[in-house]
């Protein structure tokens, strides 16, 4: 068994103005990589600049990623970063902003260096260090060492790597509060799959499942008083925070697992909202984990106190309803992805090819669903 967290995480609000010195160690030039104007528009990004000039750091601002980080825009970010000699990224969101500066900071380090040697991380020289300020309470990309990017293909694709864990990452829950509710609840479900996909999982470790529970317990605990009202307390807010942090933990031990591996194409070809598209699978998930790992599906619900069937009514209130239909030509064309698949291959029960397409074609074919 093992844990290794290089990551020194302080939650706390008003973290990122308290702690200006510990940004001040990572250099003199720093390139801070966010979105179009959730950084601006929560506080996060003022707080930064406030801290780097306290802590007598210049900076510049890219800030043109996009949902879903492509890695154009990290090539791009990386000749900005080359360009203005930085020192160190800064990474101010969710989970794009974040993943997206994670890859800026490896690319950064290896000017010249493409799309395939990113990828298989054949790249020659470590990356930049890494800080992440998150504003979001689903990711959990601020304590992994995991960035999925968009590649020129069209996919979504994981880099996985100790080197690019942040090296110093700040979580005011304050920030969360300017997500609009449907974001609120799309991040909530994704840090919720996080925490399941981590515990029913065969690289869970004790490390893992003792944050994967918490995590889930907090989450589903919180959630349970939102279905009326799903207006959020502060007290509340910092709560999911601290429980998508719990969830970034566990996954940083494990990985995901089959929803977040069958989440990627609703999103790439659907649109569908990453949290979303995990919690779309999570009733099959629970169903799938009772037949092959009851004893470990009990554990799990008699942790967070709650009943199988009441857990999925949480999580179909919760998460977005979609409702989807995919022609046969898609699963066709989808095939290859779940060859294979390092993340479906982590689940307790059948992994196999024939299973996931019949999977797919139960839950999405229009002729089947029918
Ligand atoms: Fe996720």
């Amino acid at each position: 068994m093992e844990f290794y967290f290089p990551t020194r995480i302080i939650i706390n609000r008003g973290s990122v103005r308290e702690n200006w010195d510990k940004l001040g160690s990572l250099g003199k030039r720093c390139l801070i990589v966010t979105g179009c104007n959730s950084a601006k528009k929560c506080g996060a990004l003022d707080d930064a600049a406030y801290a780097l000039k306290k802590a007598g750091v210049s900076y510049e601002v890219f800030s043109r990623i996009t949902q879903n980080p492509r890695f154009t825009d990290c090539a791009e970010g990386a000749k900005a970063a080359v360009d203005c000699k930085a020192d160190f990224i800064l990474g101010i969101g969710g989970g794009s902003p974040l993943d997206a500066g994670k890859a800026i900071a490896w690319l950064a380090a290896n000017p010249g260096s493409d799309e395939q040697q990113m990828y298989s991380q054949t790249l020659k020289n470590k990356p930049l260090p890494f800080a992440a300020i998150g504003t979001t309470a689903g990711t959990g990309s601020e304590v992994t060492q995991v960035a999925v990017i968009t590649g020129t293909d069209g996919r979504k694709k994981s880099i996985r790597s100790e080197f690019i864990f942040p090296v110093i990452a700040f979580g005011d829950p304050a920030y969360t509060s300017f997500m609009p509710e449907h974001v609120t609840r799309s991040t909530a479900v994704d840090a919720l799959s996080h925490c399941i996909e981590s515990y029913f999982n065969k690289a869970s470790t004790a490390f893992s499942e003792i944050y994967a529970l918490c995590g889930a317990r907090i989450i589903t605990e919180i959630l349970s008083q939102k279905l009326s009202d799903f207006s959020v307390t502060e007290q509340q807010r910092d709560m999911l925070y601290l429980a998508s942090v719990f969830g970034g933990m566990a996954i940083s031990v494990t990985g995901t697992c089959i929803p977040h591996a069958l989440s990627y194409f609703l999103t790439e070809n659907h649109g569908v909202a990453h949290g979303n598209a995990c919690a779309f699978w999570l009733p099959f998930f629970i169903q799938y984990n009772q037949k092959y790992a009851p004893e470990r599906a009990g554990k799990f619900f008699d942790g967070i106190r709650m009943k199988a069937d009441e857990f999925v009514l949480l999580v179909e209130n919760t998460a977005q309803h979609i409702d989807i239909t995919v022609s046969a030509d898609e699963l066709e064309m989808l095939r290859p992805r779940w060859k294979n698949n390092g993340s479906i291959l982590k689940a307790l029960g059948r992994t196999d090819n024939e299973y996931i397409e019949n999977l797919l074609k139960k839950s999405l074919l229009k002729e089947e669903k029918e």
